[in-house]
């Protein structure tokens, strides 16, 4: 039997620890040492805390093919660095001017905008820096496609492309379409590429590797349905970060055109629909049936 909660915390354990081991000046210094505060910063907004839910896709995505944990950490790490730095920007006051974040100061009010801002630009920068090392896989082709899905997730066409949608929302006028489009970006683009790498860990095929972008997209719909809704219905001490500020900020979201309920039962049925994608899986996939349960379930 699956255990989600077990393999969860191991998988928080495991990406705490290797994130820990590689911020550090003597890791993270190139041609230069790297700047103390600036690893302070991107610690402070990478380590203790997080649900650290994108490692433990790509770790069960690639346990499908029977890759161990510890071979998925490496890119784990590196999408969840990208997620942290998306995080560290959204707060931002030019972007949600949040200053609450996995309960503790988001790193501007822990330090100040630039420092967050360059915070984030070095993590997303390193992020590629863990795909290209051999430490994260043997074969270099490989670590290209990695590296060329982070590139997409994380870009233009994904969650920065998404984030853009966001703010330009902000002044109304989306259709349900366009929200769902937005949504898919800004959020799904980060989770089908976690599900994804953990499939080219493992070596997929093109059929397998379409099945879990299936799954993926609905995983991906069904977390930031979560989150428009949590947003409404939890609090800021559960959370670790501000609720209920979507609808006075004029954020577009489902919640806002559906109200809660229809959105839970949406939620029900998005989920129901990335667990099918999985049917030719077997229980090889039971994780990430679960982690899809559990993208509904969260309260927080
Ligand atoms: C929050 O993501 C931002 C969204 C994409 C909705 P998470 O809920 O995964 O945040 P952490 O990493 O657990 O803090
Ligand atoms: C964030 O969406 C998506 C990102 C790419 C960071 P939100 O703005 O709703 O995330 P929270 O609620 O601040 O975590
Ligand atoms: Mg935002
Ligand atoms: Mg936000
Ligand atoms: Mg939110």
């Amino acid at each position: 039997m699956y255990d989600f909660s077990a393999d969860s915390a191991d998988c928080a354990r495991a990406v705490e620890a290797g994130l820990s081991d590689y911020l550090t000046g003597a890791r993270l210094s190139g041609p230069g040492p790297a700047a103390e505060r600036l690893v302070e910063a991107m610690r402070h907004g990478s380590l203790e805390g997080g649900k650290r839910l994108r490692p433990l896709l790509v770790r069960q995505a690639a346990a499908i093919f029977s890759v161990p944990r510890e071979a998925a950490l490496p890119a784990g790490m590196a999408v969840e660095m990208v997620h942290c730095y998306s995080l560290i920007h959204d707060d931002l006051p030019a972007m949600d001017d949040d200053d609450l974040r996995r309960g503790r100061p988001s790193v501007h009010k822990q330090y100040d905008e630039a420092t967050a801002i360059l915070a984030g630009d070095a993590l997303l920068a390193q992020a590629f820096a863990v795909l290209a090392d051999p430490h994260c896989h043997a074969d270099p082709a490989v670590r290209v496609a990695l590296i060329a899905e982070l590139a997409q997730g994380g870009g233009a066409g994904g969650m920065v492309g998404g984030q853009m949608r966001d703010i330009e929302g902000e002044s109304g006028g989306l259709t349900e379409g366009e929200i769902a489009v937005m949504q898919a970006m800004k959020t799904g683009a980060l989770i089908r590429a976690s599900v994804r790498m953990g499939a080219l860990l493992g070596g997929a095929d093109a059929r397998a590797l379409s099945a879990l972008t299936a799954y993926a997209e609905a995983a991906g719909r069904a977390f930031q349905l979560a989150d428009d809704i949590l947003d409404v219905t939890a609090t800021p001490e559960i959370m670790g970060k501000a609720t209920g500020k979507d609808a006075g900020a004029g954020k577009q979201t489902l919640v806002a055109r559906l109200g809660v309920e229809a959105a839970r039962q949406m939620l029900d049925d998005i989920v129901a629909d990335a667990i099918s994608a999985l049917r030719t899986f077997g229980p090889r996939a039971d994780g990430l049936r679960a982690t899809a349960r559990y993208f509904a379930a969260r309260e927080k």
